[in-house]
């Protein structure tokens, strides 16, 4: 196919011929003119077919080419000062490929479920184009912190024999002579034993949970990103977290601003202040500001989506909660040994109502202390042998965390539910597209 011009670069093509290829956005026709605007998924340009300059067939098929049709379009890039990129195209040819009226995404209010029914068409709209990239950027910007900083990325199972992050929430999958494998809540177990090959390991890929919960922060497949590090305790892996999330939240707006404030309307004042230090308060501490707040929850229960809002509303960057009851935390942590009715876990929670999207924590390195643990949490010995080995041939303190995906693109993008925040989501009551 002969080579043709983005709408990203169109700059470098001032008063050139060049060829476009993408699909209608939207169009405006006058009598003898004809405005279409061409997507091309790097940008929207405005196409000027005038019934002069064109052949009578392109000029007819200005003229029929419903929304989303395939186009082909030849013409002069020319500056224009009321275009939102700064030029237009002069047309001098066009040519529809394909397409058919009837596009059910109307430029109107649709409500959200039919736009869901809708999502392999409606990622097209400029606004869901703008979180894929920002999502994009966020993925790319979470591997170079990493790899930048001698991290070695080390994937771990789908298929998995046995929980991480408690029974209630696994996906069952048969599994041939073997029974039973569940998809996995977390690589973290296999990330400990990736830290002890490599010193620090990062393992980054989707994690299932079957969760009944239909609330705005839960899918029930998400990607999650998590480092684990050899020789790390709570406070460092509390370093580390706060330093990841300014490296990556200062990158993605650096390159997105355009997206984040024009498409997506997102104020940046408080994104902006994402910067050291991250107050760090304990569970206790939390449970006083709760009842301050007026909430009711007692020491000792777990926090809510409600909870969660109110605890991070009071700060205006994340806040860093740690050293939960060791009873509402998995098998693996670390208890305190100050207290050991605290477990050596944090959860970072995003300002402006987004809630938790980090937990980790410092994990348990004494074998018989964990053995006992896996037997408190009634979890079946045979399946994490390999785990205890860990404890067994040079067991030393490590630590660290999962930080979900979309949760991040959620807070970063300023969306009220995490269902825009991955291409397909995934939840309780929704399969497909
Ligand atoms: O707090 P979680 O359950 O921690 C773990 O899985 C640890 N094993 C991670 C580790 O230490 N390596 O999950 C970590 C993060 C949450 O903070 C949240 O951002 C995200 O994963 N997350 C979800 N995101 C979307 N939908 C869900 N159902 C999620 N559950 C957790
Ligand atoms: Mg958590």
């Amino acid at each position: 196919m002969e080579s043709h011009v983005y709408v990203g670069d169109v700059a470098a093509h001032e008063g050139k011929e060049a060829l476009f290829r993408g699909w209608l956005y939207g169009k405006r026709s006058s009598g003898k003119l004809h405005f279409i605007q061409l997507r091309d998924g790097t940008g929207i340009i405005q196409c000027v077919v005038s019934k002069k300059d064109v052949p009578e067939a392109a000029f007819l098929a200005a003229e029929h080419a419903p929304q989303e049709a395939s186009l082909e379009v030849r013409g002069t890039v020319a500056k224009d000062p009321r275009s939102p990129i700064g030029f237009e195209v002069h047309v001098k040819d066009l040519r529809v490929l394909q397409g058919q009226p009837g596009y059910p995404i109307q430029p109107k209010e649709h409500g959200v479920g039919f736009l869901q029914e809708q999502r392999h068409l409606w990622l097209r709209s400029a606004r869901q184009r703008a979180i894929l990239a920002v999502r994009h950027t966020l993925i790319k910007t979470i591997r170079d912190y990493y790899d930048e900083r001698g991290f070695t990325l080390v994937d771990s199972p789908i298929l998995t024999p046995a929980a991480c992050e408690g029974t209630s929430t696994l996906f069952e999958v048969p599994y041939f002579d073997l029974g039973k494998a569940f998809l996995t809540q977390s690589g973290q177990l296999y990330g400990e034993a990736a830290a002890m090959a490599v010193g620090k390991a990062y393992v980054f890929g989707p994690t299932f949970r079957a969760e009944k919960s239909k609330t705005r922060r839960h899918l029930t497949e998400f990607w999650m990103v998590e480092p684990e590090v050899a020789y790390l305790d709570l406070e460092g892996n509390m370093d580390l977290a706060e330093d990841f999330l300014v490296t990556i939240v200062g990158r993605v707006l650096e390159k997105h601003e355009k997206d984040l404030t024009g498409v997506l309307e997102r104020d940046l004042t408080l994104l902006r202040k994402v910067e050291k230090p991250f107050p760090r308060i304990t569970y206790t501490e939390a449970i006083e500001t709760l009842h301050k707040a007026g909430n009711p929850t007692q020491w000792g229960d777990d926090f809510g989506g409600d909870e969660e809002t109110i605890l991070c509303k009071q700060f205006d960057r994340p806040v860093m909660v740690h050293r939960y009851p060791a009873s509402l935390k998995a098998f693996y942590f670390k208890k305190d040994p100050q207290d050991p009715k605290l477990a050596l876990g944090v959860d970072v929670l995003a300002p402006e109502g987004f809630g938790e999207i980090i937990g980790g924590g410092q994990r348990e390195d004494d074998y018989d202390t964990l053995l006992r643990a896996i037997d408190e949490h009634q979890l079946p010995r045979e399946a994490f042998s390999w785990y205890l080995d860990l404890r067994k041939f040079g067991s030393v303190p490590h630590s660290g965390f999962g930080l979900g995906v979309e949760r991040t693109v959620g807070w970063i993008c300023g969306l009220p539910h995490v269902r825009e925040t991955i291409p397909f989501p995934r939840m309780m009551e929704r399969l497909t597209p």
